[in-house]
Formats: structure tokens, sequence, C-alpha cells
């Protein structure tokens, strides 16, 4: 592969290049360093959605499907941009760029689509596509004529990858708001919809994860994975086998937690893992599963802070009539998320919206958590040191012009709450129970 065509292009294009100017002497450039040949790119691909158009969508060929042929299933899309727009992040031709390739990921003609790319040869950024879920892949990276051969080199390798899990921290700093019942059903929900989902407890000092699942903690199985830079110890998963009464079988496999990560005070854990480690133990994992995800504690420190940063996305359970599990939400939003996502430098990982769990809910009750919810986004706008807008991760159904307070919600059923005493997930046992989570894993998680 060559990279000096690239570079002489970067150097040839004027500073404003218009967007058509970009694409001929850039893009095409890129598309090609990435792989793909002219009969495997098509420009202007129409979406789906209404008359929406990306300005490519490219796949490799196999044998006798020709993607300028048939058309289909494309397994890239890249909307280019000119030189005279700012696609610096934070701005706001950045925010609508990114706004404009998601919903070209979630349209009709792109369901099989794994990655998205912004780019205008000033910047690209690379997302990835799961089920519903989007996120960047890599941060919005700047490009020089210098560094042009690099980034297109780790781009290519992301989207060569084999296909990983999907990585879920389930976490809310304050206790008691669903986490693990959430993590435990919505397992049993994904493995049930034939999807590989691998569960980990990282709640070392309650272990109700592996306790509502009928396990008996190990005595050292992840500490040892975590501790011991090589082995995977043979004990480390559990098949977690279910049987419906109708003889359907289920299996969740599951990570769980041991007495030797239990009680460790902060400053001997952090000596002895650092936070990055479960990510990259879990890393060579991801190939194997659809969904990993990780369940954590009621408060920001090492468990929680490695379960966040290994994830790919971070889902919160509140609830609508605890005030502070909003409040919590909201600093896990603008302030520990963002931590974590400064110290990856990959753009990772990302809130999704928060839902309210387990608690009937009055028109009172409602309007009363609307109001205080109103009131936490606009503090969160006018914080002095990190302002941020937490409306889309409150009421993600608003647009710019009109608010729409709707929040999903798992609501208070005495099946879910009795379930882990008979060690068996709601979602297998009951119908009721069983359609919340399918709820749940439609609105997040599957397209
Ligand atoms: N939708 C629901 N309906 C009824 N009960 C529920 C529901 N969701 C959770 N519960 C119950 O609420 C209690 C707290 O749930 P869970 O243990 O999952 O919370 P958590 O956030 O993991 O708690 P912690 O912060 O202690 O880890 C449990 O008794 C659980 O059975
Ligand atoms: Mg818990």
């Amino acid at each position: 592969m060559s990279f000096s065509s690239i570079r002489q292009a970067l150097l040839d294009l004027p500073d404003a290049a218009p967007e058509p100017m970009v694409c001929s002497v850039f893009i095409s450039e890129l598309l090609k360093l990435l792989g793909f040949n002219k009969t495997e790119i098509i420009p202007q691909f129409t979406t789906g959605n209404g008359g929406d158009a990306v300005d490519y969508a490219a796949r490799k060929n196999s044998d006798g499907d020709i993607f300028i042929n048939t058309k289909s299933n494309p397994y890239l899309l890249l909307e280019a941009k000119g030189r005279n727009i700012n696609l610096s992040p934070g701005s706001a031709p950045y925010k609508s760029a990114v706004k404009q390739i998601e919903n070209y990921l979630l349209a009709p003609n792109c369901k099989f689509v794994q990655w998205g790319l912004i780019a205008n040869a000033d910047r690209i950024q690379l997302f990835r596509k799961h089920g519903k879920i989007i996120h960047p892949a890599l941060p919005c990276l700047e490009v020089t004529s210098d560094n042009v051969d690099k980034i297109v080199s780790v781009v290519k390798q992301k989207i060569e990858e084999p296909r990983k899990a999907l990585t879920v921290a389930v976490y809310n700093n304050k206790g008691g708001v669903g986490k693990t019942t959430t993590a435990v059903n919505l397992a049993a929900m994904l493995t049930a919809l034939g999807k590989r989902t691998l569960i980990v407890d990282f709640d070392p000092n309650q272990r109700d994860l592996t306790t509502s699942l009928g396990l008996k903690p190990k005595e050292d199985a992840l500490y040892s994975w975590l501790v011991n830079k090589n082995d995977v110890p043979s004990n480390l998963i559990d098949a977690c086998k279910f049987t419906s009464k109708s003889g359907l079988a289920w299996q969740i496999d599951v990570i769980s937690s041991d007495e030797k990560l239990q009680g460790l005070e902060e400053d001997r854990l952090r000596q002895l893992i650092s936070i990055n480690r479960l990510k990259q133990v879990l890393y060579p994992h991801s190939e194997k599963y659809d969904y990993i995800l990780i369940d954590s504690p009621p408060n920001w420190r090492f468990f929680s802070q490695s379960a966040v940063y290994a994830a790919d996305v971070v889902l919160i359970p509140t609830k609508h009539n605890s005030i502070f599990s909003l409040e919590n939400a909201a600093t896990a939003i603008g302030r520990f998320i963002r931590e974590i996502q400064n110290q990856r430098k990959d753009g990772g990982p990302i809130a999704l919206p928060i839902f309210y769990n387990g608690e009937s809910i009055t028109d009172t009750g409602r309007r009363t958590a609307e109001e205080a919810i109103d009131e936490i986004i606009i503090r969160a706008k006018k914080h002095a040191v990190r302002p941020i807008d937490l409306t889309p991760y409150f009421y993600p159904k608003s647009t710019p012009a009109k608010v729409n307070r709707h929040i999903f919600e798992i609501p208070s059923y005495a099946h879910i709450a009795g379930a882990a005493f008979t060690r068996v997930p709601a979602a297998y046992k009951n119908k009721t129970a069983s359609e919340y989570y399918l709820a749940l894993a439609k609105e997040y998680f599957l397209q």
C-alpha cells in the first residue's frame, strides 16, 4: 500500500476546498487505501430514509455479489464535508455531521452497516454501529500530511477486525436502583433472542449478580485473571443453563466474582490492578460474544471506574421518585463518564439515556420527576467548569424544536423482585417480565 498519493492529495488540497473537491482529491484516495476498489464504492447511496443519500457507501465484493450491481447491505458509510467546514469536536457543524451519519447508519437500507466515517481532510472520525447503538470507535482525529498514513492504517485495522461484542456497563452511583436486576434480565432476554451474552459481576463486595444466578463466588479466578498478566484461569467463565417449561434451553456465560477481590482496600486494589485492566482482559473475549454486560457497585471507586472504562456504552437505571438517583445519573454523565473519556482518548464510553426502573408511577409522581430533571438540565448547562446539555440523556426523543419528556420505564413488578430468590431470571420465568425486558432490549440495543 502506498501512502504517497494521499499525502500528495492533502498537500494539493486548498485550505478552504469545498466538498466536491475534497471528495475527488482526498476521499477517493482514502477509500482506495481502506481497501475498496471502484466496484465496491457507491457515491450518493440512497439510505431508504426518504430521499436521504449518504456521500459514499462501501462493501467488499464477494462471489457473484458485486456491490455496485446489487447495491445491497453496505458495510461502511462515509459522509464527506468541505475543508471550509469546521469538524473539530464541539463545533456546531461537527455535531450536525455526527447526527447526520447517525441517521444514515440507522436508515432502512443500511441495517447491516458496521462503520460510519465523517471526514473533511482536516478531520476524520470513525463510528461503530452495533444493533441500534452508534458510538465513536476512534476520537475525531486531526489529519496532517505527516500523520495521514498512520491514521488511515488505524482506521483500516479497525474496520477489518472481526466483529466484537458491545460492552455495556450498568452503572449508577445510587444504590438499589436495579443495576444487578437489569444486567441479569437483559442478559437473559438477549440470550433468548439468540445473542451470545457474557455477564461480569464486578461488584465483589455484594456479589448480588453471582448469587441471583445461583452461583457460588469463586475463591480465586477473576482476581488472578486481572492480576496475572498472562493466564486465563480455566474456571473463569461459568455457563449458566436454564430450561423453560416448554423445553427451550438458554445459556448465559457468567464471570462471577471471587472472594479474593472482596474487602480489598482501594489503594491496594489500585496498586494491584490498573483501571484499564478489565477492558484489556475482556478484549480477546469480545470476539466470542454479541454482548458483554458488566454489573457495578453503587459508588465511584475502583470497580465502577473499571467497568465504565471497559464499556462502549453505559446503561443507567434510575428511579423517578429518587432525586438522588436522578442527580447521580447527571453526575455520572456530566462528570464521571467524561473523566473516563479523557483518560481513554478514543471517544468512549458514551452514556445511554436513563430509564426509570422498578417503581409504580402516578401522573403527579411523573410531573415531580420532570420538574426535577428540567432543573438538573438547566443547572448542568450553566455549570462553571463542565457545562453540558443533558437533554439527550434524559429526554432522548426531544428535538431542538420541541421537548419530549418521554422516559423509558421498567415498571415495578413483583415477579422481577421474586425471581432472584429462585435463582432464575424473571425474564425466563414470567411472560410480563420477559415483555418488559424485550422492550428494554429494543429501546436501546436492537435494530
Ligand atoms: N422492576 C422491578 N420491579 C420490582 N422489583 C425490582 C425491579 N428492579 C429491581 N427490583 C428489586 O429492587 C431491589 C434492588 O435491585 P438491584 O439489587 O438490582 O439494585 P442495584 O442497583 O443493583 O443495587 P446495589 O446498588 O445495591 O448494587 C432488589 O430487591 C430487586 O429485586
Ligand atoms: Mg447491584
